[in-house]
Order: structure tokens, then C-alpha cells, then sequence
């Protein structure tokens, strides 16, 4: 098997969106009680004990998250995994960015957004994503992970 390379030209890109660094008290019915830094941490262990970088990054605006996106195409972030929390069902702007940088994604959701309202159920990252893992709760970061671990 390749061994991983540990610069940073391998890295990955964890992107949160609005109101997930309100996870742990936010609807936990929904969204579960991790917080939003236990979930970063275990993914930073798990990336570092695969010799890769991980970097993380939330935000509450969508041109911060724009941004965010761009400065990953000139940073080396080989894959992104993101949840766009209800910027999904909005931003043209986040997938046109995704698209400019050309960087491959996974999109995750922690609820099943296919199971609630009807206008969650579009999305405007799924044509365009690697793949999307939704309705599995915080694990779905980790098998976001475990793919990309796999693909970098
Ligand atoms: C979410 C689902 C979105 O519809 C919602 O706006 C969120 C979180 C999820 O992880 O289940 O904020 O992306």
C-alpha cells in the first residue's frame, strides 16, 4: 500500500457550516450531543494516526465560507469534506467555489435531510460532489474520512 505523505500537499479540509458550532445544544434530537470540537478532534486523531493533515474550519457567513474554499485551491487540500448545513439548500456561491478550485468533496449531513422538510431536500452540492453521507450523525464524518483517507 502507498505510504501517505505527511506535507501538506496531501492535506484535508473539514468545513462546517452555519450554526454547527452550536452542536451538542442544538436540537440534539437531530443533530446528537457531540460538540463540534469533539467531533475536530477525533478526526484530527484519526487523520494524524493516517500521517495526514487535517485542518478544520467553521463559519456563520457564506462569503467567509466562499473564501474559505478559495484559499484551499492555492493551500494543497487534496479532498474537502463539508457540510454546509443550511447553506446546502442555498449557496450557489459555496458550489461555484467548490467548482473554481476543482478540489473533490464529500458532503455530509448529520440528519437525514431526504426524512424532514421538503425544502431541505434539495441540495446544491450533491451533482457535483464525490458522494454524499447524510442521516448517520456525527459517523458520518468519520466514514467521510475513512473515503478520503483511502482516495489522498
Ligand atoms: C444539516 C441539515 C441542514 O438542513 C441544516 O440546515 C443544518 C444541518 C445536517 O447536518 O443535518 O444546519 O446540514
Amino acid at each position: 500500500m502507498k505510504k501517505p505523505r505527511k506535507s501538506s500537499s496531501n492535506s484535508i479540509l473539514v468545513i462546517h457550516g452555519p450554526n454547527l458550532n452550536l452542536l451538542g445544544a442544538r436540537e440534539p434530537h437531530l443533530y446528537g450531543r457531540e460538540t463540534l470540537n469533539e467531533i475536530n478532534r477525533r478526526l484530527a486523531t484519526r487523520a494524524k494516526k493516517a500521517g495526514v493533515q487535517l485542518q478544520t474550519f467553521q463559519s456563520n457567513h457564506e462569503g467567509i465560507l466562499v473564501d474559505r474554499i478559495q484559499r484551499a485551491g492555492g493551500d494543497g487540500v487534496r479532498m474537502i469534506i463539508i457540510n454546509p448545513a443550511a447553506y446546502t439548500h442555498t449557496s450557489i456561491a459555496m458550489r461555484d467555489a467548490l467548482a473554481a478550485v476543482k478540489i473533490p468533496f464529500i458532503e455530509v449531513h448529520l440528519s437525514n435531510i431526504h426524512a424532514r422538510e421538503a425544502f431541505r431536500r434539495h441540495s446544491y452540492f450533491s451533482e457535483v460532489a464525490v458522494g454524499t453521507v447524510c442521516g448517520l450523525g456525527s459517523r458520518g464524518y468519520d466514514l467521510a474520512l475513512e473515503y478520503v483517507l483511502s482516495a489522498v
